[in-house]
């Protein structure tokens, strides 16, 4: 009997000794957690009932309160944060000292979702999120270093209010087709009187995405076909004398915007054939007005990353200034060109003549419903209603970029938002007048994608706006 009983408390006490350092172990991560994403402030929270909290200030994608399960008993320690929409995060931790630790990990549906062996400090995935996070608060209350602008900063601001309200006029220029993308059919010319109803339904420019790489050379000096450019002449005049000013930008190229490889180029010739386009497109519109401005690249991808991105951006910068010194530039921001991202764009310290545009598509499901190269097929039907928390959601993205642009004293044009037609009309209407606003009501100017295709907001068979969302970009009453 005493052995039964010995044995009976040598194994309460090694089962309690392991409750004890289990819960210790897991108490460590207890509590409030510090860090930066894309430079800005991200706060988590894990609570001792398995709920726990992220909270990102620049990105309510990626905000959420769920809960988390931890496995002490693997390295790196294993964890998976559940979100309310059942997505999980399968993540590693690693800590240093109770002070410090890394979380990273992948999104993605339970059971399709491998969790990563070991932390990438720079990941390349957009699927990926990596956190050094802190218990120290002052990691994030660090307030950037604002700069004083010269006198001339005042321009680029002018200049983005005459950009004002815009459509993206696609489908015409970019080759968005064939192998390059998912829609259907081949870019088509426009009625020049759909130009005309553009500015007289009171909108201000056009951003007209062009892929001038597959109209070039593939080979030094990458010339561009005359037609192309002549195409592009006839819609960019056709635009300026209605009024509109329009930006020019370099959409889908190859490696560093959308994620496929150029049949022929390198990445290193295909970079030489950048800047080649730049001095080719500065070169023949140099002469034209200043309403002409021109875009460097459309959403640069992830792989590129901030730093090589903001170096080619310098350059290109340079290059184009040779031939337009006053013609007003528009920069994407690194890493995807959405708006959370501001924080990692680095601007050129000695060129003032430049604006900062975001792409706005939060939240994602939503905007994007029903499309399969967007991974977001499954969410149609996914309502917008307007509630407090889903405005305020847009409410704090855009404040955080309009924080960035009064401590860098650069304007903000918000080149993309929209929402795809699956959407139920209503929501559709309701979300983009919303976000037209707030943009607004920060001074930012607005594209709205886009003219054409499944993001359209005008029917071009019957030739009229689709009326409700016209409404929600240009109000009645303002007319
Ligand atoms: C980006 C892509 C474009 C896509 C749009 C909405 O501009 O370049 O192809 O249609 O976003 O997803």
């Amino acid at each position: 009997m005493k052995k039964v009983r010995f044995i009976l408390l040598t194994l309460l006490s090694i089962l309690c000794f392991g409750c004890v350092t289990q819960s210790d172990k897991s108490s460590s991560i207890l509590g409030e957690w510090y860090g930066l994403k894309d430079g800005s402030p991200v706060t988590v929270e894990f609570k001792d009932d398995q709920t726990m909290s992220l909270d990102a200030e620049a990105f309510s994608g990626l905000s959420f309160t769920g809960r988390y399960k931890i496995n002490l008993d693997v390295e790196p320690i294993a964890i998976d944060l559940i979100l309310p929409s059942g997505m999980v995060c399968a993540a590693i931790i690693s800590t240093s000292g109770v002070e410090e630790m890394e979380l990273y990990g992948f999104f993605g549906m339970p059971g399709q979702i491998q969790r990563p062996e070991d932390v990438d400090k720079n990941p390349k995935r957009p699927d990926a999120i990596y956190l050094k996070l802190n218990r120290d608060k002052k990691v994030i209350e660090q307030k950037p270093k604002g700069v004083t602008p010269p006198k001339e900063a005042k321009l680029a601001f002018e200049r983005n209010k005459r950009l004002g309200r815009g459509v993206n006029l696609n489908g015409l220029l970019d080759n968005n087709s064939g192998d390059l993308h998912l829609y259907p059919i081949p870019d088509q010319p426009i009625k020049p009187e759909y130009i005309k109803m553009i500015a007289e339904a009171g909108f201000n420019s056009v951003r007209l995405p062009v892929t001038w790489s597959v109209h070039s050379a593939s080979t030094s000096p990458y010339t561009i076909e005359p037609t192309f450019f002549s195409k592009v002449d006839s819609i960019v005049n056709l635009c300026l004398q209605n009024g509109l000013a329009v930006i020019v930008d370099m959409h889908y190229y190859p490696y560093i915007n959308m994620h496929y490889a150029d049949p022929v180029l390198s990445f290193d010739d295909n970079i030489k054939r950048f800047y080649s386009l730049w001095e080719q497109i500065a070169e023949h519109y140099k002469d034209y007005p200043l309403e002409l401005y021109f875009e460097i690249l459309n959403e640069p991808n992830m792989e590129l990353g901030a730093q090589r991105y903001n170096e080619l951006m310098a350059k290109s910068i340079q290059l184009i200034r040779k031939t337009n010194p006053d013609r007003t530039l528009i920069v994407g921001t690194p890493n995807l060109g959405q708006s959370w991202t501001i924080g990692l764009l680095d601007l050129p310290k000695d060129d003032w003549n430049l604006i900062a545009t975001i792409h706005y598509y939060l939240p994602h499901l939503f905007t994007h419903q029903g499309l399969a190269y967007a991974g977001a097929e499954s969410s149609r039907g996914m309502q917008w209603t307007g509630t407090s928390d889903e405005k305020k959601a847009i409410e704090s993205d855009l404040a955080y970029c309009a924080k960035w642009s009064k401590i860098h004293s650069r304007p903000i044009n918000l080149g993309e938002f929209g929402v795809s037609e699956y959407a139920d009309a209503a929501y559709r209407a309701r979300y983009i007048g919303f976000v037209r606003k707030t943009a607004e009501k920060y001074g930012f100017s607005f594209h709205i994608w886009g003219f054409r295709e499944v993001f359209r907001i005008f029917d071009e068979e019957a030739g009229k706006w689709k009326e409700n969302i016209l409404d929600a970009l240009i109000p009645n009453d303002e007319q």
